[in-house]
């Protein structure tokens, strides 16, 4: 049982600790925050040990009835390994406390990609992180791009990649952010940052993005435009290509699902845990061939799509089993590709009228 402290307990560590807590081969020995809240209360509810981020913050945890662990150090001494889901910028300034304990870590994709040796995605570069002691995920809009890309470059070659990313303004809970009435460019500059966060996983590929970012707090939003080298004769192998990849759900135009309301919509229905599509969502009506450019849209659930990605990146580090071994475990245990989520899907394509 591989022992895993998470170092930030907010939007992804929850997320993360939830899923390592569904797998067999590995067990969350305690989580930090800073604040005595209601994340706090439902961390100590579901049975996690609480680690205050600061040792000054012990009391603070000790007033709403929650006896901590602990500080953050006492948890990086208790894990065999960390997954640091502290907000962007935080997770650098905590490699020093991981290094002093000789522990590896994850970081997540708000990091520079400096904080690490290698920045991964499993579908794509799973086998670069076996060898590292610090590895970062890479962001919810990179792993999106990434799990679309890597199967065209695999069947047909890319010549050039470009999307525009239409991001959510902030997660449910980040009351502060915004824009709230306005869609804005962000970057105003292009391309965005987005295409070398691309690079750091797919180096070979010449990718160019646009940001912009909108008031919601459902899911982003990609246009993507993919010009391949050698393209099939119809759209109807990649749409096959695609729909075959694990964390690639297709959805069909008579579902009814047409934007990211209904998509969330769908998968609390389904059950999913707090609503989560860990998949990319991939809207089959929006799929495309001209002459050799493939055009698709899809949305990406910014607070999930990482979460099996640091479950696989945790087996990678550790040189638990190889990739595709770690990705088969991720996903039968959280339930992608068995899930009521494509089951639905499944069901409501056999109810298709015949022609
Ligand atoms: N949210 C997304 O959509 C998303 C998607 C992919 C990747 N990421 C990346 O994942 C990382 C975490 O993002 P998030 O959205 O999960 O952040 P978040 O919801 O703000 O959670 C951050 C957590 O870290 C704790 N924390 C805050 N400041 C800290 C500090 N100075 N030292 C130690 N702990 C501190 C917070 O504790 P308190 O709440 O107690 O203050 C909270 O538990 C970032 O790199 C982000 O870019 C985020």
């Amino acid at each position: 049982m591989l022992r895993v402290g998470i170092n930030g307990y907010g939007t992804i560590g929850k997320r993360v600790a939830d899923a390592i807590r569904a797998q067999p081969d590995m067990t969350v020995c305690g989580v930090a925050k800073r604040q005595p809240d209601y994340v706090a209360v439902g961390a100590a509810e579901d049975g996690y040990r609480l680690f205050a981020a600061d040792a000054d913050q012990l009391e603070g945890f000790r007033s709403i009835g929650i006896e901590p662990a602990g500080d953050v150090t006492d948890l990086v001494e208790r894990s065999d390994v960390v997954v640091d889901a502290t907000p962007s910028g935080v997770g650098a300034t905590n490699r020093p406390l991981y290094e002093r304990h000789d522990t590896p870590a994850l970081f997540q994709g708000g990091e520079d990609a400096t904080v690490a040796e290698v920045s991964v995605t499993a579908r794509v570069n799973y086998q670069e992180a076996t060898d590292a002691e610090y590895v970062r995920v890479v962001s919810c809009n990179t792993t999106g791009l990434a799990r679309l890309v890597a199967p065209l470059e695999e069947a047909y070659g890319v010549e050039k990649v470009r999307a525009t990313l239409v991001r959510r303004g902030g997660d449910p809970g980040q009351t502060g952010r915004g824009p709230i009435n306005d869609a804005v460019p962000d970057p105003v500059s292009i391309p965005s940052h987005h295409g070398p966060d691309l690079q750091t996983v797919l180096p070979s590929i010449d990718v160019d993005t646009i940001g912009l970012k909108v008031p919601t707090t459902m899911m982003h939003v990609h246009a993507v435009n993919v010009s391949l080298t050698d393209p099939p004769s119809s759209v109807e192998p990649i749409r096959d290509l695609l729909a075959a990849e694990d964390r690639l759900l297709t959805i069909p135009d008579f579902a009814g699902i047409d934007g990211a309301g209904t998509l969330k919509d769908f998968a609390l229905d389904a059950g999913r845990p707090r609503g989560d599509i860990w998949e990319n969502c991939l809207w089959d009506a929006s799929c495309t061939l001209e002459c050799t450019d493939f055009y698709c849209m899809q949305a990406i659930h910014q607070e999930s799509d990482v979460v099996p990605e640091n479950v696989d990146a945790l087996r990678a580090i550790t040189g638990h089993c190889d990739g595709p071994t770690s990705q088969r475990l991720t996903n039968e245990h959280l339930g992608i590709g068995t899930n009521q989520l494509h089951e639905r899907v499944g069901l409501a394509r056999d109810r298709q009228p015949a022609d």
